[in-house]
């Protein structure tokens, strides 16, 4: 076992780590307040390969590893996690999904600009009336023949107004239940698609939330993901990764908010000495660093089946609820070591306490999790 970076990992967390602090935390705050989308941060997220990390160099992605996936997540998300999750999401639930189950056709057209980062991708699989209970889908594709008929209403989605093209989940069979459900890519534009109104959200405020309303949008066969009824074991198995992904992004919240309290603590006086000598503050300090290290582990672990083609369903549910909970924990305590200034938007860790929130709920719950765990080790 080696606890080691390779030279070209260390140098991508590097540029993440400089674009972050350079393109990134100058505007957080002011994204945060007016909702704003980072357009142009994503833009160049793009051009820097971010978008497209792990795809094949074939497919104009990077070719990088899921190990670089985590520390580029951890880097971006310790400073603004509406940018990191248009990484997450384009990156795990869109490009490996279509990378893995997508057919050339379908590559070439739709993989290769997302991986390119000239268009981003959107996942639909969460409704109004079902979230966790993935599987009790109420939108519809009636098989026409040539084309699915397509209606329904998508929540929540992630780059729900900014994307060009979406992985939407819809049941084409209910009596085969989730072996009936479809995974189909849709275009933007396509007749009868439209976006409802962004969520005013209480964190990542600058991500981009939408419900999408589809009223008889046809939707060409050829652009199902994979064999009939292989749409919720698509979104299973995308899941999977995704979750990589949030645990990383929650994991980097975690150690934003972690490093500003540890600088805060050595620079503030209280009591005739900085606040860092106080065992109160040492303490909660102890205990940060070592959930963090710890959700760094579980993620890096989780990174490390997955490049070697093992199974890493299990190892991605503990990354993402440690990590969440880790996230919650230390942006609590960095906004208590902070005191009054923890309270106000320029100290950056009560937007980072808000943003932790999210990673406990999306791409499956803390309980969700824990399912997903329990069944592999009572299996
Ligand atoms: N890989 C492959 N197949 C899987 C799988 C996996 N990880 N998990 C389940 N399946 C298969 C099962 O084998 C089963 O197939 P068969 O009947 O052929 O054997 C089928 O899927 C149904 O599985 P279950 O019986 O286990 O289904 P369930 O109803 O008990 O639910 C669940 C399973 C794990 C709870 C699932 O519903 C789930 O993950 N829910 C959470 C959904 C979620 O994460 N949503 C996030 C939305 S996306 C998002 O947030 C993105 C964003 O914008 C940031």
């Amino acid at each position: 076992m080696y606890f080691e970076f390779t030279e070209e990992q260390l140098m991508i967390r590097q540029a993440a780590r400089d674009f972050a602090q350079t393109e990134l935390k100058p505007g957080v705050i002011e994204r945060d307040e007016h909702q704003k989308f980072p357009a142009d941060q994503v833009k160049m997220m793009g051009e820097l390969g971010f978008l497209g990390m792990m795809v094949s160099p074939q497919y104009g992605g990077s070719g990088m590893d899921a190990i670089s996936y985590v520390l580029v997540m951890e880097e971006l998300s310790k400073i603004d996690a509406s940018a990191s999750v248009v990484v997450s999401v384009n990156n795990s639930l869109v490009c490996y999904g279509l990378e893995k189950y997508a057919n050339e056709a379908q590559k070439q057209k739709y993989l290769v600009p997302l991986a390119k980062g000239e268009v981003i991708g959107a996942f639909c699989l969460s409704e109004p009336e079902a979230g966790s209970d993935a599987t009790a889908q109420h939108t519809t594709a009636v098989d026409m023949g040539d084309h699915y008929l397509l209606n329904g209403v998508k929540n929540w989605i992630t780059n729900g107004n900014s994307a060009s093209t979406y992985l939407v989940m819809a049941q084409t069979d209910a009596s085969k239940r989730h072996n009936g459900i479809n995974a189909l890519i849709v275009e933007k534009g396509m007749e009868g698609f439209t976006i409802g109104a962004k969520e005013n959200k209480m964190g990542i405020r600058g991500s981009d939330t939408h419900s999408l309303h589809f009223t008889d949008v046809k939707v060409p066969k050829e652009n199902r993901i994979g064999e009939e009824g292989f749409g919720f074991k698509f979104a299973m198995t995308t899941l999977e990764g995704g979750r990589i992904g949030i645990a990383a992004q929650a994991l980097g919240i975690a150690s934003g908010a972690y490093e500003l309290a540890l600088n805060y603590a050595k620079e503030r006086k209280a009591f005739g000495k900085s606040i860092a000598d106080l065992q109160a503050i040492q303490f909660k300090l102890a205990d940060m660093a070592t959930e963090i290290e710890a959700a760094r582990l579980l993620c890096l672990k989780a990174a490390w089946l997955k490049d070697n083609d093992q199974p890493y369903g299990k190892a991605s549910a503990m990354a993402k609820v440690f990590a969440s909970e880790t996230a919650m924990k230390t942006t609590i305590e960095a906004v208590q070591i902070h005191g009054g200034y923890g309270f106000v938007k320029e100290y950056h860790v009560e937007r980072l306490m808000r943003d932790a929130k999210i990673t406990q709920i999306y791409e499956g719950t803390s309980e969700i999790q824990r399912i997903v765990i329990s069944r592999d080790v009572l299996k």
